[in-house]
This record gives C-alpha cells, structure tokens and sequence, in this order.
C-alpha cells in the first residue's frame, strides 16, 4: 500500500507560499537584513523576472564601459510552482532574467524555434539538481509505486521509463 505517499507530501508542504520565497518590498524601509517580505497576494510572476540586461549598457562615459546590476532592487527576489501550486510562467525574451526560488519545481521551453542559450546561476557552490523526468522514469523504482502516488497507467509509465531509460 503505497498510497500514503502523495498524502503525505502534500502534508508536509500545506503551508503557503510564504515559506517559499520571499519577494522584496521596495516600498518598504530597508533593514539591516535587506526588505522585508511583500505580501502573497501582491506578488505577480513580474516579481521573479528581469529585463534590465537586454539592453545594451550605456559607455559614453570617461571608463566607457557600463555596468547593469542586477540586484535585489532590481530584481526583488526569488520564482515555478510554489508549494501551495501556484504556478508564475512568464514568456522572457533575450537577455531576460528570471529567479527560481530554491528547491521549487521549475520549467523551462524553448518556444523560439531556434536554439536557444540560457545562463543559470545558484545561490551555493555545489547545488544539488533533480530532474522530475529523470527522477520518476530513468530509474528502477517500481511502476507500480509510481503508478499509485502518480496517475498514469502502467502502460504510460513503462513507456516514459523506456524513454528516458529507466527499467523495473
Ligand atoms: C549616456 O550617458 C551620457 C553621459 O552621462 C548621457 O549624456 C547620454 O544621454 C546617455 N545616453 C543614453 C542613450 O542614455
């Protein structure tokens, strides 16, 4: 009996998404341990993106060169599934940035049609990565664990294994 695996997770993450992420109010006063949090229901996926460095940087200046931060400022804070399932999907153009909240499921298509050239950066020097696909197919766990704490059919699941190379 293996159903208690879905109910279970869905217990430990029934908290909002406050605990997620926490988005900078810049209207705010800024304290010693930066802003505080905006409140959940005025944080839009806008808070999670930036496209300050699609635009080229102005040089007319004595060091012709230019820098464009991308701070907290900038750039509130951390975005793409919270774990009240609250989903932030934006369409970003070039040069456009966005934040993936630690540890949250996240996704990202190229829509282009073209090949496309993205940049990630981690806030540790040895970040763990899991890839849902790979996580639930390219491995032995048994299709019927998977079948029950998800729902496709075994059919489907032997196919997604097959796909991605898992076996059991
Ligand atoms: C670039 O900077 C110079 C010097 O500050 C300024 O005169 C000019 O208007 C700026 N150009 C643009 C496109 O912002």
């Amino acid at each position: 009996m293996f159903l208690p695996v879905l109910f279970a997770l869905s217990f430990l993450f029934s908290s909002s998404n406050a605990a997620d992420f926490c988005v900078g109010d810049l209207n705010a006063p800024q304290g010693h341990a930066g802003y505080s949090c905006k409140k959940a229901e005025a944080i839009t996926v806008n808070d999670f993106v930036y496209s300050g460095l699609a635009a080229t940087g102005n040089t007319s200046n004595r060091i012709k060169a230019a820098v464009t931060p991308a701070f907290s400022s900038q750039f509130p804070r951390a975005g793409f599934i919270s774990s009240d399932n609250a989903v932030y999907v934006k369409t970003l153009g070039k040069g456009d940035g966005m934040v993936f909240p630690q540890g949250l499921l996240h996704f990202q298509i190229n829509g282009g049609g073209t090949p496309a050239f993205a940049l990630a950066s981690f806030s540790c020097p040895s970040p763990g990565i899991q890839i849902l696909d790979y996580a639930l197919f390219a491995n032995d766990i048994p299709i019927d664990i998977i079948r029950q704490t998800t729902f496709p059919d075994a059919a489907q699941i032997k196919k997604l294994k097959k796909v991605l190379g898992g076996t059991g």
